[in-house]
Order: structure tokens, then sequence, then C-alpha cells
């Protein structure tokens, strides 16, 4: 995908990776268009970006703003949109509100698969365009104590796989990216004491960000990005049992963390 002067949607441009992406796809020459609920944040990031940046203000949970969200977009002659907004929800099921489940499948599954929904007839008439889906390793190697988050974006892994198998004789190219975790506000405190404990790498931002906009000029449209997740990721495709037996020995951590998180 051919990134300068390329028109780009990016949700969650308010967030940690939001920020990162809008940086590095401004120095590839893009114009963007901004979107999230942070008015603040949004314009700060706008001011420091100079030219070619716009910014939209969107509740994805709201279907009417994800209808003005894919307007704007048509309006701005969008070819690439960037399903980057998501939350966390580290918890114990049981435990967990329905209001946190369902907010963490709202945002994360149910609103990159309506607004891609909504842009699609739009993306298709242009001569190249492209989906982006940021989910998470946790997509291809499910955790305890992030099942709603899990199934989120292990569904945003099988959206991006169906849609770029139904999208072949198209223009448009889907890609999926599953991060391992990053240094961002995403992860609450009891999150960050978890990946402490269990020797978790958090990457920075800055680094995802110019991982996916390098891999945005080729061909390969799926990536897990970071050593080991990327091999325990593929081993889970192989045969989950063999992740079951070393989560469960992280699991009384687990557990033990999640209930502080709730104290
Ligand atoms: N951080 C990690 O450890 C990690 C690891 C793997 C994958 N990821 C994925 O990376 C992506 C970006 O996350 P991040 O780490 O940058 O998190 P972040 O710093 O918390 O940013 C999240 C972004 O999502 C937006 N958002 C949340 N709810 C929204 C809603 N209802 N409507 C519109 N926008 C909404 C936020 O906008 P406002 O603040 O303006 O509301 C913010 O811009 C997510 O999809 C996440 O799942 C993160």
């Amino acid at each position: 995908m051919q990134l300068n002067g390329a028109h780009v949607v990016l949700t969650g441009a308010s967030g940690g990776l939001g920020i990162a992406l809008a940086h590095a796809l401004h120095a590839e020459g893009a114009q963007l268009l901004l979107c999230g609920r942070d008015a603040g944040r949004l314009g700060a990031l706008r001011t420091s970006l100079g030219a070619n940046a716009q910014v939209l203000l969107a509740d994805l949970t709201q279907p009417a703003d994800i209808e003005r969200v894919a307007t704007e977009a048509a309006n701005f002659g969008a070819d690439l949109l960037i399903n980057n907004a998501g939350i966390s929800g580290y918890g114990l099921l049981a435990q967990q509100p329905w209001a946190v489940i369902d907010a963490v499948l709202q945002i994360n599954l149910i609103a990159p698969i309506r607004l891609t929904h909504t842009m699609l007839p739009h993306l298709v008439r242009k001569p190249a365009a492209a989906v982006v889906m940021v989910g998470s390793i946790f997509g291809s190697l499910p955790f305890a104590g992030f099942a709603a988050y899990s199934s989120a974006k292990a569904g945003l892994r099988g959206f991006s796989q169906a849609l770029r198998r139904e999208l072949a004789d198209t223009p448009v190219e889907v890609f999926y990216f599953a991060p391992r975790a990053i240094d961002t506000a995403l992860n609450s405190p009891a999150a960050r004491r978890l990946n402490a404990t269990l020797g978790n790498t958090q990457d920075a931002p800055e680094q995802v960000a110019r991982r996916i906009v390098q891999s945005l000029h080729g061909t390969r449209y799926e990536h897990h990005l970071g050593f080991p997740e990327r091999l325990f990721s593929w081993i889970n495709g192989l045969n989950p049992r063999w992740i079951d037996r070393g989560v469960a020995a992280k699991l009384s951590a687990i557990k033990r963390i999640a209930s502080e998180e709730r104290a």
C-alpha cells in the first residue's frame, strides 16, 4: 500500500499506539483523519503534526457516530482505515460485571466490523485501499484473566481472514496485526503488575507503530509481533493443550492480581 498521499482514517488516535501510528503515518506523507473521544489529546496531536491532519470526535459504541465517521471518511477520500481503538478488561469472567464484558466486545470487535461494513462501499471504489485491524497476541494465544478481550481479538482475527478472502478480487487489502503487551494506558496498574510478575515484555508504542507502518508496504497480511509470544501463539494453533499447561502454572498469580484489581 502506497502511504505517501494516502488518506488514512485512524481510530483510537488519542491513545498510546494511536498517537505513535499518527506520527509514523504522517512521516510517510499520509493525510490523517484522527478519530477518538478525547478532544484535548486529539487537538494536541493535530497541533504537533501540523498540516495534513484533522480531528473527528466519535464514540464507536454509538451506531450514529459510526455512520458519521463513515460519511466524513468518504468526504475525506479515505483509502485506508485503521481500526485501532480498543479497551482491555483484565479480570476473572465470573467476577466481571456484564457491562464490562459487553464494552470489551463492543469496542474491540463489533465497532471495527461495523465501521468496516459502513465504509466498504466507498473503499471498493478506490483504485487501491486497505483495512487494518489492530488485534492482540491474545487473539491467537487466549489468556486466563482476559476471556472477553481474547474472544474479541480472536473474532477480529477471524473477521480479517474472512474479509481478506472475500475481497480478494477487489482493490481492498486486509491486514491484521497482533502485538504483545505495549506500554500504554490500556494496561491498568494491575495488568502492569501481572506483566511484571509473569515476565511479559511491554514494547514501546513507537516501536510497534513503526513495525505496523513498515508492514503496510508489503503483502504479508497477518503479523504477530514479538518473540517468544509469536512462537507460543503458533504452538497454540497446533495443540492448545500444551499452552493450557503453561498457563495453569501461572493461574494463581493471574487470580491473585485480578482480585487486587477489584479491591
Ligand atoms: N497496550 C497493549 O498492551 C496492547 C497490546 C496488544 C494490542 N493492543 C491494541 O492496540 C490498540 C490501541 O490500544 P492502546 O494500547 O493505544 O490503548 P490506549 O492508549 O488505552 O488507547 C485506546 C484508544 O481507543 C479509544 N477508544 C476507547 N474506547 C472508545 C470508544 N468507545 N469510542 C472511540 N474510541 C475509543 C481511546 O479514545 P479516547 O481516549 O479518546 O476515548 C484511545 O484513543 C487496541 O486495539 C488494543 O487492543 C494493545
